[in-house]
Order: C-alpha cells, then sequence, then structure tokens
C-alpha cells in the first residue's frame, strides 16, 4: 500500500497545508477513538482548532462502524483521528469528500478520492501513536502547538510506544511539563510505596502483592523505613533504595526480568502536579471503557471538575477490571494449537475485552506466541479481541488473521499485528467462531 513515495515529515506539511486551506469556511467534524491515544489526539486537536478559531464539533467512539459512518454529514470537513485507517473503502463507499484521517493503524485498502491521510503505515511503520502525529501536526498547522507535547507523550505511553517519544521533539526535556527519571515502573510512581506495592499486581510479587505486612517487610528489608508515618513514593526514593529495592522484588519472583521492571517513568505536569503518565493512561481508558469519555477528555484538558470524577470512576473500573478477570479465570475455554477463545457472553462489558485480554496475555498464563482472543456481547452484536501472548508473533499478524475471518464472515475489523479487534453480528457469532478456528489452525500450519 504505497502513497506517492512521500516522508512522514512531507506528508505531515502537505496535509496540514490542504487542512488550513479546506477548513477556512468550513465546519469541521473531529471524530476520536476513546482509548488514551484517542482522547489525547483529540484534545490536542481540540485545543489546535480553538487556536484556531474553527467552529467544530466533536464525537468520541469505542469503534468507527458502517452504520456511523453512513450518517456522517457531507457538508463539514470529516477529521479522523486514532481511527479510519481500517474503514477506508466504507468511507470511500459512502461518497464522503474533505476527509481527513491522522491514525497509526495498519492500511489495507485504496485511499479512495476526497481522503487524505496521515498514517506511518506508508512510509515509517510503527513510528508514532496518533497522538504523536496528531501533534506533529498540529504544529505544522501553528507552531504555538507545540506546547502541546505532554499530551502527545501522554499517547505514546498510553499505546506503549515509548521508544519514539524523543524523536517528537528532540527539545522536550527542557520543558518543565514533561520529567523523565528511570526507575521500577511500578505505578504511580508518585504515591507512597507501601500502598503500590500492595495493590499493584504488575509484577505480581508473591508474599507482597494483596499482603500489607509482606509489603512492610520488603520495604524494611530494602532499607526503605516510614518518615513522619509516610512511606516515600518511587520518584523519591535514592539509587541505593530502589536498587535494593529491585533485588528483593527479583528475589521473591526470580522469574522477572529486570528490564520489564525497570526503566522510563515519564512525569507529567497535570493540575499543577507532575503526575505518572502510566497513572493518567488508566484513568483515561477507565472513564472511556465506563461510557465517560468527556470526563476523559476534561481530564486532559485539566478542568478541575473532572479530575474528582476521573478518581472515583477509576475506582469503579478496577472492580469491574477484577470480576472480569475472575470470570474469565474459571470461565470454559476453546484451545487450539497456539490459541486460546474465551467467549464470556453477557459475563463482562464488551469495552473491557481489550484490557482483559492485554492482561492474559502478558501474564505468564500462556506460552509466548500463542493468541488470545476474548468475546463478549455488545447490543446485538459481538466484541473481539485479539492479542499475541508475550512479545513474539512467529510471523503471524493478527490484524491480517482478524481481516481474512471478517471477509468471510462481516463485520469491523482493525488493529495491528500483535493486537486487533473486531466486531460481528451477533447472529453470525457460531460462523465466526468456526471460521476464526479453521484461520488460527492455517497460521499454525504455515510457520
Ligand atoms: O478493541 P481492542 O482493544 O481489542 O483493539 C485492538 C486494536 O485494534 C486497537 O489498536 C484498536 O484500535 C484496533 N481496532 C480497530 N478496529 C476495530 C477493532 C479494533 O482498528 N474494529
Amino acid at each position: 500500500m504505497e502513497k506517492e513515495g512521500i516522508s512522514l515529515k512531507e506528508s505531515i506539511a502537505k496535509t496540514a497545508k490542504s487542512f488550513l486551506k479546506k477548513t477556512e469556511s468550513r465546519d469541521i467534524l473531529l471524530i476520536s477513538h476513546f482509548d488514551t491515544d484517542g482522547i489525547t489526539s483529540a484534545t490536542v486537536m481540540i485545543k489546535a482548532l480553538k487556536r484556531l478559531d474553527k467552529r467544530f464539533s466533536v464525537k468520541i467512539i469505542k469503534s468507527l462502524e458502517e452504520k456511523f459512518i453512513e450518517t456522517l454529514p457531507k457538508d463539514k470537513i470529516i477529521i479522523f483521528t486514532d481511527l479510519a485507517s481500517g474503514s477506508l473503502d466504507i468511507i470511500g463507499k459512502n461518497n464522503l469528500q474533505d476527509v481527513f484521517i491522522i491514525d497509526h493503524h495498519e492500511v489495507s485498502k485504496e485511499v479512495p478520492i476526497g481522503v487524505e491521510i496521515v498514517n506511518p503505515w506508508f512510509n515509517e511503520k510503527e513510528k508514532f501513536s496518533s497522538a504523536g502525529l496528531v501533534y506533529l501536526f498540529c504544529k505544522e498547522l501553528d507552531s504555538r502547538n507545540k506546547d502541546l507535547l505532554k499530551l502527545a507523550i501522554l499517547g505514546m505511553i498510553g499505546d506503549f510506544m515509548e521508544g519514539t517519544i524523543k524523536e517528537l521533539d528532540l527539545d522536550f526535556l527542557k520543558d518543565d511539563d514533561v520529567n523523565i527519571k528511570q526507575g521500577l515502573m511500578i505505578y504511580p510512581s508518585t504515591r507512597p510505596l507501601n500502598r503500590i506495592l500492595e495493590y499493584n499486581s504488575n509484577p505480581f510479587i508473591p508474599g507482597v502483592t494483596g499482603n500489607s505486612k509482606g509489603v512492610i517487610d520488603i520495604l524494611r528489608e530494602s532499607g526503605i523505613n516510614p518518615e513522619n508515618g509516610k512511606y516515600k513514593s518511587i520518584i523519591e526514593l535514592t539509587e541505593e533504595e530502589m536498587r535494593k529495592l529491585t533485588t528483593s522484588i527479583m528475589l521473591r519472583n526470580p522469574k522477572t526480568n529486570e528490564n520489564d521492571i525497570i526503566g522510563n517513568i515519564y512525569l507529567l505536569k497535570f493540575f499543577s502536579k507532575l503526575e505518572d503518565a502510566r497513572e493518567m493512561s488508566a484513568m483515561i481508558n477507565a472513564c472511556s471503557r465506563l461510557g465517560r469519555s468527556d470526563t476523559a477528555i476534561g481530564l486532559c484538558m485539566e478542568l478541575s471538575e473532572a479530575k474528582k470524577k476521573a478518581e472515583e470512576i477509576h475506582a469503579r473500573y478496577k472492580q469491574h477490571l477484577i470480576s472480569g478477570l475472575d470470570f474469565v479465570s474459571k470461565a470454559e475455554k476453546i484451545e487450539g494449537k497456539g490459541f486460546v477463545i474465551i467467549n464470556a457472553k453477557d459475563n463482562i462489558m464488551d469495552t473491557i475485552t481489550g484490557t482483559i485480554a492485554s492482561i492474559l496475555s502478558n501474564s505468564s498464563l500462556y506460552q509466548e506466541g500463542t493468541i488470545m482472543i476474548t468475546m463478549a456481547y455488545y447490543e446485538d452484536k459481538v466484541k473481539v479481541s485479539a492479542r499475541m501472548c508475550g512479545r513474539v508473533s512467529n510471523g503471524r499478524n493478527l490484524r491480517e488473521i482478524m481481516e481474512n475471518v471478517i471477509n468471510e464472515v462481516g463485520g469491523e475489523t482493525g488493529g495491528h499485528e500483535m493486537a486487533a479487534g473486531c466486531i460481528v453480528k451477533k447472529e453470525n457469532e457460531e460462523k465466526f467462531l468456526e471460521v476464526l478456528q479453521k484461520n488460527l489452525e492455517i497460521e499454525m500450519v504455515k510457520i
């Protein structure tokens, strides 16, 4: 899928120029995905459009479905962020003109006439997440938008793309909105250690996770004691304390790889306070997945009323996740060679199938390279999430597998090599399961 052979930078500059021209006297409809990358992409775009004094409206959606595309107005400029690369054929079929797409999901169809797209898939694959791309695009619209960098970083972290953050803007380290430290990646790194060690299960520390006495023991053993009744946070530890605590964790869980638990901690200033980006991302996801993307946007816009609401929603979301994980651990599974399918039907929310699949695929429960599929009902549809366990794909591409299945069964799909999703009609559930298993078995024979 080649696109004019231009670099990503050239593509951003060209598209931004065209966007400025086309939006001179037209209203804009911004449509973005509901996860951290989509919410931060939308926030950057909202702030940039306000600066340009444009008239616009915003819709945040959990997936881009054909029925929704059919309802889109033809008189507005439509800008999709963090979605639509997998729906180019449907956009073309609906004859939408003056569409802009800024997205990083894989592209498999031709770009229809009337659509301008910025997507590293054409030139520098896996370079930036959508928030990174939207940030670079908005900086091109108006250089003052460089002050939105922290939102781009947050989006990149939400999509696990820390590796290329430094390529967004070489000057960002001077920015006091952003602070990067090396340390134990147990979040939130800004809260007292006793609390986070007890409640955080990534990494799972035997005898410590969920055990308040074990927490005090490991901290004492690492030479970390409370001061005025309060424990330090990870970012307040001295180098020696951090080293000793890391050793104690690894002694309790010898399977832990040091590179997995030590890394960059990204602190971003929100509401005049440095916050752990991973915790902010978890809060945004929680809000959206419980149907409150408005609060997620409010949080990114730093609206004071959104913060408390987001914290309450996050606490409620964690309860949903715990009961969801409890359900899938006991649920009947379809296990084949190199894949596991868990059809939770009505027992978990469709908006957490992805998170549950991600947690299972990152746990040591399944062998590296196993394909984890989770399914749940919503309305008259089934939401499906697919994840590759561990870090190796064995040459299999989940987006391609899902697309092959959807081409036969019908529905919407999209994603990447290691994580993809789709939606099918409930009436096609049996057929979907049958075609999916057939495709997973074929893929297994190929490797
Ligand atoms: O929904 P889920 O978290 O399982 O999605 C995995 C990946 O696939 C995400 O990056 C999501 O944006 C993408 N996806 C998509 N189109 C769909 C479903 C998922 O692009 N219909």
